[in-house]
């Protein structure tokens, strides 16, 4: 009995050994059943937004692995697709959407926000009910900063300079802009917990490189707004934070100033560091590195070893520090989780 719900266990600070495991980008396209159902549904954005194609997908990789948590297989842009622009996913290249520059004509009713991501529910509460009792279904949106990023941009660009340039030209509209994302993202959060999310993760996968003052306005200050209001709705909600590649300082200031229960750190964050500092007050996620795992053989289990060697007797979730990579072999993955369950 005290092996169930091991994930959910960690993120209220127990530490449980061997840690509970679950993999950035599980549901995707290293494996061959998601290739499969992905050549019949014919796109990205239409199996994300068929509650049946998002459960099954959602699904695959426990079947496949036996995961410690599910995380729903969804987007972080559907939340820009709610304030009602457009997204598409070019082969090979990503996302696109309208890149704008001010907050007019974006959707501010949460009724047409519910609307628009009833989909994202469905699938979820799908999801939920077929999921065994015992894995915890993890939800997730992007951060403020990261959809801004896109939203300024049309894409994900380099430096994020579109979005940047926004910012210090025009900090007012720009300031409208979070605004708005703070208040659907945490809609999105609450709807996706009131659908059966055990665990939310907010990603913030563009939060490297600001000038500290500036990660202070548009990745912390956002991100604690959003985490106050779940938790207003949902005082138990358990919420991850991924600002991703922010500097030691930055995810230290972050930890602290929002409150996250558990921080996911990125593959360069050294998880002594991480140990030292946050491992204390806040349950830790991560930080494999997505290529050790492609590499797989000895450098796979030196690099595995030491995360979990580092973190033992803590409350950890293994993870990798940013998604698996579409041509990771089934078999590393396979032999990751060897080397994890046989911990002590
Ligand atoms: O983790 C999971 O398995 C859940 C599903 C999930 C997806 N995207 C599915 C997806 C999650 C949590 C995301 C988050 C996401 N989406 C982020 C934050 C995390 C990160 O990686 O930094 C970002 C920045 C996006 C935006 C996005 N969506 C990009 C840049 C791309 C293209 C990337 C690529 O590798 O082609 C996507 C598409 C996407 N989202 C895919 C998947 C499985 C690939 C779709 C496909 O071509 O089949």
């Amino acid at each position: 009995l005290f092996e169930e719900r091991k994930f959910l266990r960690v993120l209220s600070k127990q530490s449980v050994s061997p840690p509970p495991v679950w993999l950035m980008r599980q549901a995707g396209r290293y494996l061959p059943e998601y290739r499969e159902l992905r050549t019949k549904a014919g796109s990205f954005w239409t199996m994300a937004m068929t509650p049946e194609l998002a459960c099954e997908i959602t699904l695959q990789p426990i079947r496949r692995f036996g995961f410690d948590a599910a995380i729903l297989f969804s987007d972080i842009l559907v939340v820009p697709f709610a304030l009602g622009l457009p997204v598409t996913f070019v082969e090979g290249e990503g996302p696109r959407l309208p890149a704008i520059n001010s907050v007019d004509g974006l959707i501010r009713d949460p009724q047409a926000w519910l609307e628009a991501l009833r989909p994202v529910y469905d699938g979820l509460a799908m999801t939920r009910a077929k999921l065994d009792a015992q894995t915890p279904l993890i939800g997730f949106a992007g951060a403020p900063w990261t959809l801004a990023t896109y939203m300024a941009a049309g894409r994900g660009k380099d430096e994020q300079r579109a979005a940047k340039l926004w910012g210090y030209g025009d900090p007012l509209s720009f300031d409208a802009l979070l605004d708005i994302l703070v208040e659907c993202v945490a809609f999105h959060l609450i709807r996706q917990l009131e659908a059966g999310a055990d665990a939310v993760q907010i990603f913030d996968s563009w939060a490297s490189g600001l000038p500290a003052a500036m990660f202070e306005c548009w990745v912390i200050e956002p991100t604690r707004r959003i985490v106050e209001k779940v938790r207003t709705a949902h005082p138990d909600a358990k919420i991850i934070g991924f600002p991703r590649a922010s500097t030691l300082e930055g995810y230290e200031r972050y930890a602290q100033a929002t409150k996250v229960d558990a921080i996911s750190i990125d593959t360069a964050a050294p998880i002594h560091w991480a140990v030292r500092t946050l491992g204390g007050g806040f349950a830790l996620q991560g930080n494999l590195d997505p290529i050790a795992l492609i590499a797989g053989g000895d450098a796979l289990l030196r690099a595995t070893d030491e995360i979990l060697d580092a973190t033992r007797g803590l409350p950890f979730v293994f993870n990798l520090g940013h998604g698996i990579l579409p041509d990771t072999p089934i078999a590393h993955v396979e032999q990751l989780l060897t080397r994890i369950r046989s911990a002590r």
